[in-house]
């Protein structure tokens, strides 16, 4: 396994430097460290999967992250950009590594991404050490901003509590009171398992059992007849990408015919593949493709302008993170040595996004929208209306909140 350098050491490295340059400014005319920073060209790091189940969601977080930064003239803070991607795999044994070829090797300035929650623990492992700014687009992995919470990490998508939450008592709301769940075994599955437990017991409703399959593993038939057999009113699971896919079309092949719910993730840019199959398919999201305000309309057009493909909730995540971007580093003109008035101004960021407006809590986690959506029609998802509004994760653990 790479391993991280120190703080210590960094700070000893940064401290040279910093020594170096304040020798160079006092016996020549050369200008001041932020003067020739401002030349060189911000270093965004990007570790997100470009291949494996997750491939999909990884491409159009980049995608979108670069057309929102375009779209405010292509730099920030005035400062030309370099971006510097690392495939993640979405595996999270890869992470160490893979964060260390951005933050140390690259030394990027900021680093976004990734899509799975394991590699986000192994990542704000080294990025809370190394004080190295950082901004997930994705993964809602909860101890990033929980236990694990920091100055310098923000969450620009979801927790994952957070779109889970509210499902338990839409279920409920439904008439439903026995449940199966579903999900991938590791961090995110637990916590959406977790999320929709919270509402769901104390309203009132029975998990019967909690069915975990080890990720990215997409063999679910055993399961299914186990599911089948188990006879629950309703189904909730969460599966995302490649995986959300298969499960929903291997649900349907299946033929049975109890409800299915899940986090949006079930559905979210694998809508079309699934066809048939999906519909009926309940999910709770903070995002929904027929959002009527001036932001989404603008962003699906110009999204689909720019990559010949439809938007879905991971290109918003990614476009509110380049918008994002430009917001903080044009308060700080482009010096990214100002980085206690970098983090203020992520902090106080309003994001007008497709999603609806949204602000950051004390831990940095969205403050946001969580929306109840239902496929009537293949590739047709509607927005029903909002299942909580402005939730906020309650980040356990943080002692910022
Ligand atoms: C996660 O690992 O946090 C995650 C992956 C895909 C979709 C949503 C969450």
């Amino acid at each position: 396994m790479t391993k991280s350098i120190t703080s210590t050491s960094r700070r000893r490295f940064l401290g040279g430097v910093g020594a170096a340059a304040g020798v160079a400014a006092a016996t020549s005319s050369v200008p001041t460290r932020f003067a020739i920073g401002q030349q060189a060209k911000i270093k965004v790091g990007i570790l997100l999967p470009y291949t494996g189940t997750f491939a999909a969601l990884g491409h159009n977080i980049t995608d979108a992250m670069k057309l929102a930064i375009n779209q405010a003239g292509g730099k920030l803070g005035g400062r030309e950009i370099e971006y510097i991607a690392v495939d993640s795999e979405a595996d999270p044994a890869k992470a160490t590594a893979n964060t260390n070829k951005l933050v140390v090797g690259s030394k990027v300035d900021v680093i976004t991404g990734p899509v799975h929650s394991g590699v986000a623990a192994a990542m704000v492992k080294i990025t809370r050490e190394e004080e190295t700014l950082t901004v997930i687009s994705n993964a809602g992995a909860g101890a990033a901003t929980g236990e694990m919470c920091a100055p310098n990490i923000f969450h620009t998508s979801f927790t994952n509590w957070q779109p889970a939450f509210p499902c338990g008592s839409v279920v409920l709301k439904d008439g439903h009171k026995r449940v199966v769940m579903m999900y991938w075994k590791y961090a995110a599955g637990f916590e959406f398992a977790g999320g929709f437990r919270d509402s769901f017991v104390p309203g009132g409703g029975t998990v019967m059992k909690e069915i975990q399959v080890d990720f990215p593993n997409v063999e679910f038939q055993a399961h299914l007849t186990e599911i089948a057999a188990l006879k629950p009113d309703a189904v909730y699971v969460f599966f995302a990408g490649g995986g959300a896919a298969k499960f929903v079309k291997d649900y349907h092949a299946a033929g049975i015919k109890i409800p299915l719910y899940g986090s949006g993730f079930l559905t979210d840019g694998v809508l079309q593949a699934q066809g048939e199959a999906a519909v009926g398919i309940k999910t709770t999201l903070h995002y929904a493709n027929d959002l009527d305000n001036p932001a989404n309309k603008k962003f699906r057009a110009d999204f689909k302008a720019a990559t010949n493909r439809d938007a879905d909730v991971y290109a918003v995540q990614g476009y509110d993170t380049g918008t994002f971007l430009v917001q903080a580093y044009a308060a700080v003109n482009g010096d990214t040595g100002a980085k206690k008035q970098i983090i203020a101004a992520m902090e106080k960021a309003t994001i007008d996004s497709p999603r609806g407006k949204f602000t950051f809590s004390k831990a940095h986690n969205p403050i946001q929208n969580i929306y109840l959506r239902q496929v009537k029609a293949p590739g047709q998802e509607v927005f029903l209306g909002v299942a909580h509004e402005a939730l906020a994760d309650p980040a356990k653990g943080c002692k910022m909140a």
